[in-house]
């Protein structure tokens, strides 16, 4: 029997389904208020598929604040996807150098190659081929393509998910309903304007929709938000629960010999590969930090090594794990070292060492060098 949730005048997401009066209320409200409060942000200036591709990429792990100012270097560096795919990993990991997630760039670099070799460097436009890139997700894909090109693709990062998880009160952890959530995204975003909807989107959760101390009195979703209705956007979503993440104890050797130091490139693939690093490797039980620097330069260089005096305590988180990197100045006393487990190894002055890309919690180390 036809009621007012006929399937012609209701738009269906999953378990539940907003009627379409809803959706188009929703699609109007968030456009509106993205042209009056939408962020300027400058890769949203362009319609160049390659430069969106750099925001999307930087902006999978990183803030928007932090990501400005690498996104302009890059563009003067690399302005285009040949460019970029024709220069090589070393000079690309130093652009990318304090950003984090390295495989992000190490991908896109392939992905460039690829789309240069395959495609004649024209990012494709179609989302089958998109996603066949190494690097790109679904809502990588969707972001590039409704930007570049205006296709009403749906998008689910992590702004996206809280904004939609309160509009429909989710009374599970997103991670739980996520073909609900991207129907949702997908019976939301407007047909006629892919590009505008998801950025406003983006910016409803990044500027409005926050995580602590949504401004629901300014949202323009608050009067169809089911969160909001029952008091409950405090609360939502619902927290992922997470094993603690474990803890390693690094034991790093500063090795001097004639005033240079050795360093040595991390094996290409895994964690933070072909980065360069100081040498040394995790304490074992019972051991202390000074037997730990010795054994590992043994076995990881094939050199002896005097361990001295402690230069710094770096303590750094990375997605699945903690390091407490304990770094010790040391005199390299005798053997040829050997790159046994890494890729290269080079003595370098301390003001070579900026020339090389390092991970973040090394560049602490170099800092205290210089001082
Ligand atoms: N995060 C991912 N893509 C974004 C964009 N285009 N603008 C702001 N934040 C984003």
């Amino acid at each position: 029997m036809p009621n007012n949730r006929s399937s012609n005048q209701q738009s269906s997401a999953g378990s539940f389904s907003l009627p379409n009066f809803v959706v188009s209320e929703l699609r109007s409200s968030l456009l509106s208020w993205y042209v009056e409060s939408g962020r300027s942000l400058p890769w949203r200036n362009t319609r160049d598929p390659y430069a969106i591709w750099v925001s999307e990429i930087m902006l999978q792990q990183t803030q928007v604040k932090t990501v400005i100012p690498y996104f302009e270097r890059w563009m003067r560096q690399f302005p285009s996807i040949k460019s970029f795919a024709n220069a090589d990993l070393q000079t690309v990991l130093k652009a990318w150098e304090g950003l984090g997630y390295y495989a992000r760039a190490r991908n896109f670099h392939r992905a460039a190659q690829q789309v240069l070799q395959d495609y004649e460097g024209q990012f494709p436009t179609d989302l089958e081929t998109v996603l066949k890139l190494p690097g790109i997700g679904r809502t990588t894909a969707g972001g590039i393509l409704s930007a570049a090109f205006n296709q009403p693709l749906a998008i689910l990062d992590g702004n996206v998910k809280r904004v939609l998880a309160r509009l429909i009160a989710l009374d599970v952890p997103p991670s739980r309903s996520m073909s609900q959530l991207w129907e949702l995204s997908e019976t939301l975003i407007d047909p006629e304007n892919g590009r505008d909807f998801n950025q406003a989107l983006m910016d409803l959760g990044a500027t409005v929709c926050t995580p602590k101390n949504p401004a629901c009195l300014i949202c323009p979703w608050r009067s169809h938000c089911e969160a909001y209705n029952r008091g409950v956007q405090a609360e939502l979503p619902m927290s992922e629960t997470r094993a603690p993440i474990p803890h390693k104890v690094i034991g790093v050797a500063v090795i001097w010999n004639e005033g240079k130091v050795l360093i040595d490139r991390r094996k290409a693939e895994g964690l933070l590969g072909g980065l360069w690093e100081f040498p040394g490797g995790k304490v074992e039980p019972g051991e202390t930090i000074e037997h730990c620097i010795k054994r590992e330069i043994q076995e990881e260089l094939g050199i002896e090594i005097e361990v001295g005096e402690h230069l710094i305590t770096v303590d750094h988180t990375y997605t699945h794990f903690r390091v407490s990197l304990n770094v010790h100045h040391c005199q390299h006393i005798s053997g040829e070292p050997q790159a046994i487990e890494c890729d290269e190894i080079r003595w370098v002055t301390i003001d070579e060492l900026s020339a090389f890309p390092f991970p973040r919690a090394n560049i602490k180390i170099i800092e205290a060098l210089r001082k």
